[in-house]
């Protein structure tokens, strides 16, 4: 099989195809043909050395991915043979050939492309996963939703749309702005020249946000805390003002890490707000909580609710240049990497 292997931490450069022999399924697994693989900003974090969860170097990264079942292992009936499948995989999705257990693949309905399989999993779950698992999200909420011309934050776009009189406010550059419309967004920010939470409070008044989506993490947190109205929630499921221009910076990580606010259960008592914590890859064992969530994702994309934008398709041999688009945030919607 061919796989994009994180040869060693840093740059675009150390990301290599390899080749080695395909692997077994083992009891109750399947082993996938890949049609398309995921890329997230979790694995440029990986790649550059500021993702704790990741396998250490050499290794393959990949969290995701759309493709056919091959073969199946001991335990599982030889009729999911030929089965289009989308699926998570922890580590080992940047490979053209993945072997995962049954559960964690969900078979795609016939209208679901390859490359819009493999872009639902992780920004989807983890979209849903907050917005009605975590959070319940109900008619007439106001939300804002940071980084949301990327996958996560289209995915978010999409399933608030799915709930009546929503209002979102979405954090991105200006020229993303018309795709955060088209997309859902109410109230699209440019961060960039303006403080965002001023102008959050310009439009929502005195009244504040009833959720925050934040995987900035550092001063963000304390910010969109500020923004919640009382019954308000936060979560917190990504740091990603941890990496800045490619490069591991300590100063500047060890700035970040001072600005993470600290909160006590007496504040948030005397508050009437809540603060939640998202990690999806610490969901790994709870395969009954995952496939429910996904039944529900496809039941909202057969209605119509759903289309995973994919605006970045490159072959393995080109997967330098798709680390770069996210790494420099250029992708709206996912990028994915696909077998040569
Ligand atoms: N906890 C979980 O289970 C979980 C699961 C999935 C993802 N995540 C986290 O969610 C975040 C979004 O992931 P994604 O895959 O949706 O990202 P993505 O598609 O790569 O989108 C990232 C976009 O966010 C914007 N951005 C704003 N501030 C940024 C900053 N400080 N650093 C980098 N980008 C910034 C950029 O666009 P503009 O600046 O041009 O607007 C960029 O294009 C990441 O932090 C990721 O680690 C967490």
């Amino acid at each position: 099989m061919r796989a994009v292997w994180i040869s060693k931490h840093g740059g675009p450069e150390v990301l290599e195809v390899r080749e080695t022999p395909d692997p077994v399924p083992g009891p109750g697994e399947l082993k996938i043909r890949v049609k398309a693989a995921g890329l997230n900003f979790a694995e440029v974090t990986a790649r550059q050395g500021l993702y704790p969860d990741a396998p250490k170097p050499p290794c393959v990264v990949g969290y995701e991915g759309a493709g056919v079942v091959e073969a199946v292992g001991p335990g599982v009936s030889a009729g999911r043979v030929g089965e289009r499948v989308f699926y998570l995989t922890r580590f080992g999705g940047h490979a053209d050939v993945v072997c995962v257990k049954e559960a964690q693949a969900v078979q795609m309905p016939e209208a679901m492309s390859f490359e819009e399989g493999a872009a639902l999993p992780v920004n989807y779950l983890t979209a849903y996963h907050m917005l009605f698992e975590i959070y319940r999200l109900r008619p007439g909420a106001h939300v804002l939703v940071h980084m949301a011309a990327g996958g996560v934050g289209t995915a978010a776009l999409q399933l608030c749309r799915t709930v009546p009189d929503v209002t979102v406010y979405g954090t991105a550059s200006a020229h993303k702005h018309a795709y955060l419309r088209e997309q859902g967004c109410t109230h699209p920010i440019d961060y960039r020249s303006r403080d965002y939470a001023q102008e959050v409070r310009r439009l929502v008044g005195e009244r504040g946000v009833d959720l925050v989506l934040d995987a900035l993490g550092g001063g963000d947190w304390k910010k969109g805390y500020r923004l919640l109205r009382p019954t308000g929630m936060l979560i917190a499921f990504g740091f990603a003002n941890v990496s800045v221009g490619g490069r591991r910076r300590l100063l500047h990580l060890a700035r970040q890490f001072v600005r993470v606010p600290v909160f006590t259960p007496l504040h948030l008592m005397n508050d009437n707000r809540a603060i939640a914590g998202v990690n999806m890859g610490h969901l790994w064992d709870e395969l009954e909580l995952l496939r429910r969530e996904s039944e529900a994702l496809v039941e909202l994309y057969s209605a119509g609710h759903l289309r995973p934008q994919v605006t970045g398709r490159y072959p393995f041999s080109r997967a330098r240049e798709a680390f770069a688009e996210l790494e420099e945030g250029r992708n709206t919607g996912k990028v994915l990497l696909l077998p040569d």
